[in-house]
């Protein structure tokens, strides 16, 4: 076993310190911000054309729906369902019309299926782990008897990723890699199972922990050749380092508050493990949510990276509508809010990687023993508050404020830290406190991310005086990685403000900046003979 010290003395020394060994997360398509909604299962074209149309209609702002097993042809991976999904590429062409994009779901059991070309390829290809005899590994998982991929085989991993094909030739935008502990309904895979290690045998027991990381690896890279952008992987199972290739969502919890509890700390502990790009199944996957539960949640969660509203089969429908009002209208003013906030995230991403988005307050205030244990406040990057109630039947609850000024996101109202405050929180109000000295990118209202239209911002000051960097590109390809980006530096002191682009590397900067001080609203055009912007 080898061990690894990272020095302080901060927190955020070690968190950085981590991802130097592990990596960063690469800068996700923006969309894929965006809200998401999923179901086991959404399984035929009118099904899914009806809820992107409801949608749209109910003004929920939506970036991608996600397609569960049952678009497959018999869970065979690799395939769509013909009479269910008779004309998929032209359906997904028709929701990319409306800004939704299509997530499909991908598992590694391969169907033992003579008929089925993934499988008779594979096997010709010596693509699957093997008994000890030299004979394919078969377990059981959805499709019914399946044999699983070798990921720890770079010729495996290629094979996987051009295989991504048909879902990219169907316009499919990201993949969902779902059971790749690997699950097996028949028991655990023996450890004596053969599977290789690049290119070296071994074993079960040793490659059990990276399978689905190898197969994220694999999808993200098959994804990244056949697309040019940046390729949109969700996985189950992830091991140290997995945040190069893919998104991670927390399995199946259930809709109860204990897991909705469990979700704050899981995604905070996900961010500090160095893959800050998480989410949970919002609403709870298994059992029956309720409309309080399904607020809370969509409230708790409403800063994760991943934000997607997911079901399993037989529980009762959570799409935002289902509980009718006034959850409806709860639901889409946080939704709208989210996407007010999105750019908050994206700049998290873009300018601090190595940083968790959700953040525990000790990151940051590591001296103050009140937030040693705290779990169920967090902070978004350094500036924003959170802090969500987590308990049924609950209309107040305490936030503990840490050193310094905060002030109350909805009354503008400034509270001092170093102590808890009772706060009001009816089920339609989420608790949100800003720090003193900061800004805030604030997006006009659309109903999904589209980089094209993107020709104002606004940033909102708080508190006396403070400074802000914002990052812009195209949202969507590696453009940026040759210098495709601008940067921003936003300031505000009393109420006086400025705007300077510091950098210019993406060739369409903001029409139009506002900038919300308490006296007044700044607004800076985009002179282009200046290549700056003029109040
Ligand atoms: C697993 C996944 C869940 C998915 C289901 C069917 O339980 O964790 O998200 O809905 O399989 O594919």
């Amino acid at each position: 076993m080898n061990y690894y010290l990272f020095a302080g003395p901060t927190m955020t020394d070690v968190a950085e310190a981590y991802t130097t060994l592990t990596g960063t997360t690469p800068l996700p398509q923006k969309w894929t911000l965006g809200y998401q909604q999923s179901r086991f299962s959404y399984a035929s074209e009118k099904v899914v054309r009806d809820l992107a149309a409801k949608m749209r209609a109910l003004n929920i702002p939506c970036d991608a729906i996600h397609l569960d097993i049952d678009y497959m042809d018999g869970f065979r991976v690799f395939t769509a369902d013909p009479e269910r999904f008779p004309q998929m590429k032209g359906m997904i062409a028709d929701l990319k019309q409306q800004g939704i994009k299509v997530v499909t779901i991908i598992d590694p059991g391969v169907k033992v299926d003579k008929q089925y070309a993934i499988y008779e390829d594979g096997l010709a290809k010596h693509a699957f782990a093997t008994n000890p005899d030299g004979t394919p590994y078969v377990n059981t998982v959805w499709p019914g008897k399946a044999v699983y991929p070798d990921f720890g085989n770079p010729a495996v991993r290629t094979w996987w990723g051009q295989n991504q094909q048909f879902l990219t030739d169907l316009g499919v935008a990201g993949v969902w890699n779902d059971m790749n502990e690997p699950a097996g309904f028949d028991g655990p895979i023996p450890d004596d199972t053969v599977f290789s290690d690049n290119g070296q045998p071994s074993t079960a027991l040793a490659m059990h922990n990276v399978f689905g990381q190898n197969m994220a690896h694999a999808t993200y890279d098959g994804l990244k050749k056949l697309t040019g952008k940046r390729p949109f992987v969700i996985s189950r199972a992830v091991y140290a380092g997995a945040q190069r290739y893919t998104t991670v969502w927390t399995g199946d919890n259930r809709s109860t508050w204990a897991h909705l509890r469990l979700a704050l700390p899981q995604l905070c502990s996900l961010g500090l493990s160095g893959i800050p790009f998480a989410g949970t199944d919002i609403g709870g996957f298994t059992s029956d949510t309720t409309a309080e539960l399904m607020t809370r949640w969509l409230e708790a969660a409403l800063f994760s990276p991943l934000l997607r509203n997911h079901s399993t089969a037989r529980s009762r429908l959570q799409e935002p509508w289902a509980f009718g009002e006034p959850t409806l209208s709860i639901y889409r003013k946080f939704v709208e809010l989210r996407y007010h906030l999105l750019d908050l995230l994206y700049d998290l991403f873009a300018l601090q990687p190595s940083l968790p988005i959700m953040r525990p307050l000790v990151l940051h205030y590591q001296d103050d023993a009140r937030v040693q244990t705290l779990n169920d406040e967090y902070l978004v990057g350094e500036s924003l508050l959170v802090a969500p109630v987590v308990e049924q039947g609950a209309t107040q609850r305490l936030v503990y404020l840490p050193t310094g000024d905060w002030i109350d996101f909805w009354t503008g109202k400034t509270v001092a830290g170093g102590q808890s405050i009772v706060v009001d929180a009816p089920l339609d109000h989420l608790p949100l406190f800003v720090k003193a000295g900061s800004l805030l990118p604030w997006r006009p209202l659309t109903q999904s991310v589209d980089v094209a239209t993107e020709t104002t911002l606004t940033f909102r000051c708080y508190g006396k005086a403070g400074v802000y960097t914002h990052y812009q590109d195209d949202g969507e390809d590696l453009a940026y990685q040759n210098g495709a980006y601008n940067l921003y530096e936003v300031r505000f002191d009393g109420d006086q403000a400025s705007v300077e682009l510091t950098r210019q590397g993406y060739p369409h900067p903001y029409r139009k900046i506002t900038v919300e001080t308490a006296g007044q609203d700044h607004v800076f055009y985009y002179v282009p003979e200046a290549r700056a912007y003029r109040e």
